[in-house]
């Protein structure tokens, strides 16, 4: 670690590494009721253990974002944190924010629009806090060196901030609701946390490869080029059914096929930089993560993504347990892994220690990797035999479900698996350093840490 205050970095990822954790319990919860459909109902409905599991994801991916882009800053700007004391308190707000929002759920106080359900006042905690971000990473950024990952990682913080404020205009027409409602929710996991993506994956492998920064920056440029060309108007897949005019159907149709593009781009450039790194970085548990992140995002986001786009399927999937397939893969590899990959790679340095823990790091990897892609696979198989009944016979909804019983308990075994995984990765962390020293390798002492 080459500035002292990279180490902002840590409180947040801990806060986020703590909901993750509460995410993944809710995510059991709710998986629960789904394979013995009477578990709890006296206690906490299922509606309000998915909210409290997707609005914790939310979060913490964002305490994620903070914390990554903190860490990264001073190393890409050459210059300290413009106020680590700001950047302290703007955790504490946002982490109240999302703390209020959970406890408020349990009680059933929320506004209902999926994702954005937060009250009010939340979302203004939640939009002063990014701010007071935004201001202290893009003060260090402004008075320090620029660079493409810098730059493309900034710009995509700040038009998702942008977007966001879409979360406070709810018209009351449902169909115009929906229209706005994916400039926030599609336009962030499909156009510009994409440049959130590829600048922390550029970061990593830049330490991690010693492939000249020249080299990168051009992929990066492609990359985001291919992110925004394809996700502005791939979010008319969204419209195919809500009222929309009916040319959204093939105009998105070609369009959210091509966002498959800087998905598959992703994983080339990981792997090209990875066989051309002249560095044989001592942390291969972050290597893993960083090879790893673009390779499941292209399964679930691009795959699994492009499975269901086309509108004349999207015409008997949507709404099914495709889509939740699809949603649980495309989340983990693009951005749980994303954020675990920069934990792993930052956390040796900020603790001033060689590479710790690496064996049951790489355990942590790999069981929740398959935990989740295990997960992936028995909600398709869910997906396609309730599309088959559902909307291909035309059986009712709670007829259906009784046959998806099965892949439902399925389903709760791979999630015990991620939990698992999980709970491996936040020793692997947090706990005692183990060290191994490198055969051959070189020390990392405080100071040169960065290499
Ligand atoms: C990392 C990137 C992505 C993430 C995190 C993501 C996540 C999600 C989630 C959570 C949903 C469900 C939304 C809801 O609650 O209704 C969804 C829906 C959808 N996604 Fe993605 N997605 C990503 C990329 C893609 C890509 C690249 C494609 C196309 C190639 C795609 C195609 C779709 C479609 C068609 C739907 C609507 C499904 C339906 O009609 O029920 N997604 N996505
Ligand atoms: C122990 C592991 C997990 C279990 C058992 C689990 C279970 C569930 C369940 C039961 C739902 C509700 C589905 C519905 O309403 O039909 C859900 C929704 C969701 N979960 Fe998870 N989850 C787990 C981990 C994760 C992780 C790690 C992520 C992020 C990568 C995630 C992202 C989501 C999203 C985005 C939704 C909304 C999906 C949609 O609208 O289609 N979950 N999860
Ligand atoms: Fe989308």
């Amino acid at each position: 670690m080459k500035y002292e205050t990279q180490k902002v970095a840590l409180p947040f990822f801990m806060v986020a590494m703590a909901l993750f954790t509460l995410q993944v319990v809710f995510g059991l919860l709710a998986a629960t009721v789904y394979a013995f459909p009477s578990f709890m109902t006296d206690v906490m409905p299922f509606h309000i253990m998915r909210v409290s599991h997707t609005n914790l994801l939310i979060v913490w991916l964002l305490i994620g974002f903070m914390g990554c882009t903190y860490y990264l800053m001073p190393e890409e700007a050459e210059r300290e944190i413009h106020s680590p004391n700001l950047a302290y308190l703007q955790l504490a707000i946002f982490a109240f924010a999302g703390a209020a929002a959970l406890v408020g759920y349990q009680f059933g106080i929320h506004e209902g629009r999926e994702f954005l359900e937060q009250p009010f006042w939340v979302k203004v905690l939640i939009t002063i806090s990014f701010l007071m971000f935004l201001f202290n990473t893009s003060m260090t950024l402004h008075r320090g060196r620029k660079t493409a990952i810098n730059l493309v990682l900034m710009l995509g913080l700040w038009l998702a901030a942008v977007f966001w404020l879409f979360a406070f205009y709810n018209p009351t027409n449902l169909a115009v609701d929906k229209l706005y409602w994916w400039w926030v929710v599609h336009l962030w996991v499909e156009g510009v946390w994409e440049l959130i993506m590829a600048s922390l994956l550029g970061y990593l492998l830049i330490k991690m490869t010693g492939v000249d920064r020249e080299v990168i920056e051009k992929w990066l440029y492609i990359i985001v080029g291919l992110a925004l060309f394809s996700g502005l108007l791939g979010t008319g897949h969204h419209y195919y059914w809500i009222g929309a005019p009916s040319y959204w159907q093939p105009l998105s149709s070609v369009f959210s096929t091509l966002e498959v593009a800087p998905f598959f781009a992703m994983v080339v450039f990981a792997f090209t930089m990875f066989w051309k790194g002249s560095r044989n970085h001592p942390n291969k548990a972050a290597m893993l993560w960083a090879l790893g992140c673009p390779t499941i995002a292209f399964f679930g986001a691009g795959v699994w993504g492009f499975m269901h786009t086309l509108s004349f399927v999207n015409y008997y999937t949507h709404g099914t347990q495709v889509t939740a397939a699809h949603g649980h893969l495309a989340f983990y590899g693009a951005y749980v892994m994303l954020i675990l990959g920069v934990i792993t790679y930052a956390m040796p340095q900020i603790r001033r220690v060689q590479p710790y823990n690496q064996v049951l790091n790489m355990w942590g990897f790999w069981v929740m990797t398959s935990g989740m892609c295990f997960m992936t696979f028995t909600l398709t198989f869910a997906g396609v035999v309730q599309t088959h009944l559902q909307r291909v016979l035309g059986m009712n909804y709670m007829e259906v479900q009784l046959q998806l019983e099965l892949f439902y308990i399925m389903r709760l075994g791979s999630g015990i698996a991620v939990a698992v995984g999980a709970g491996m990765l936040l020793y692997a962390f947090f706990g005692p350093a183990r060290e191994q020293v490198p055969a051959g390798g070189t020390q990392i002492t405080a100071g040169t840490g960065s290499a």
